[in-house]
């Protein structure tokens, strides 16, 4: 995913490719894509988004704003959630959001030094569910797993196994919360969810739940014209605070092998979405080996659900998974599944 980073010292036409390149990601926010296709012409915006050192730089910019804007904001009428009847995104769209992100500068550029991108997005259960049930019925375990997320942020999609699920017409598991997901080629909907014995996250800065700035900037990552997605989020959020996730913070390579170790017995599933990506490829290596050698040591699977080009996700299987053949494409939000 370096295309969505220009690196330091870039020239403005390289930051504009990045931005473009960002544009397929945005593709159900009509709002961010035509906000992005304005600051790709923008030298002066460009410069802002060429300042922004944590990945993907036009989503922490976005959602700076995001978390800055405020009802009376004259932006605030182009953004859903807070103008109800909001305005179909234009050229203005595009000049009042240069005039807040260059007026607030500092306070944007302040934001983007500190946050990184953590969206956490609980629908990505709707993906991972059938993922981890095909890997652990391939294996035939029988029983209760223990689920290490890897990039986990908050932790929400260690929500997996308290869900309800509902794939058309077919409804799995039991939940204050349904994940609705459209299966798409001929995919099967899974017949149940598999049972967690323990839940942990890793994560480089976990998301605390009970700081309301950093429950705020989860929020702001959700884009504007997603008013479900947030009430999701806040639904997840309350389902959070009364399960029991344990969140261990540090890199993945490194706390992984100890909180395998650490774990009670039986075996164990490895997954990670829309977040292993934001390592290099010499950190992805080291994460393979890791998982290998947590594998050598107990029953281990692993499953990746990690954007791939031309704006979706690949979900594949395997200890190292980008040796494996993806078995199924995902909408990055989990809104849909397809056969590949
Ligand atoms: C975009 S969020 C995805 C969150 C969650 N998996 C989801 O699907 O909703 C990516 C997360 O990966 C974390 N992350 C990035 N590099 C990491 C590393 N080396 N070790 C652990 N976590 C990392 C980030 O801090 C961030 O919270």
């Amino acid at each position: 995913m370096e295309r969505w980073l220009a690196g330091e010292g870039a020239a403005l036409d390289e930051v504009a490719a990045t931005v473009r390149a960002w544009i397929p990601y945005a593709v159900d926010s009509p709002l961010y894509s035509r906000l992005a296709a304005g600051i790709a012409e923008d030298p002066e915006m460009l410069r802002v988004v060429a300042g922004v050192r944590a990945m993907p730089p036009m989503t922490l910019l976005l959602g700076a704003v995001q978390l800055l804007l405020r009802e009376d904001d004259a932006l605030a009428a182009w953004y859903p959630r807070l103008a109800g009847e909001a305005r179909p995104p234009d050229d203005a769209a595009y000049v009042a959001f240069r005039d807040f992100a260059l007026a607030r500068r500092d306070e944007v550029e302040a934001i983007t030094a500190t946050r990184r991108t953590q969206t956490n997005e609980v629908r990505r259960c709707a993906v991972l569910m059938p993922a981890v049930a095909r890997a652990i019925a391939a294996q035939g375990w029988d029983g209760p797993v223990h689920a290490v997320d890897v990039g986990a942020s908050a932790g929400l999609c260690l929500l997996l196994d308290r869900l309800a699920y509902r794939y058309g017409d077919v409804a799995v598991g039991d939940g204050p919360l349904t994940l609705d997901a459209e299966l798409r080629g001929g995919l099967a909907a899974p017949r149940a969810v598999p049972e967690l014995a323990t839940r942990t996250g890793l994560d480089l800065e976990p998301v605390d739940l009970d700081d309301p700035a950093a429950a705020a900037w989860l929020e702001a990552l959700v884009w504007p014209e997603h008013v479900a997605r947030l009430e999701r989020l806040r639904a997840a959020i309350a389902l959070h605070r009364a399960t029991p996730i344990s969140m261990v913070a540090g890199d993945a390579v490194e706390t992984l092998p100890r909180v395998a170790a650490a774990l009670p017995e039986g075996p164990l599933v490895v997954w990670h979405s829309i977040a292993v990506y934001q390592l290099t490829e010499a950190q992805q290596d080291a994460l393979d080996d890791a998982v290998e050698a947590v594998a050598s040591t107990r029953p281990t699977v692993r499953v990746a659900f990690e954007p791939s080009d031309g704006g979706a996700s690949d979900v594949r299987i395997g200890l190292r998974p980008r040796a494996a053949t993806p078995v199924a494409r995902a909408h990055h939000h989990g809104g849909w599944i397809a056969a590949v």
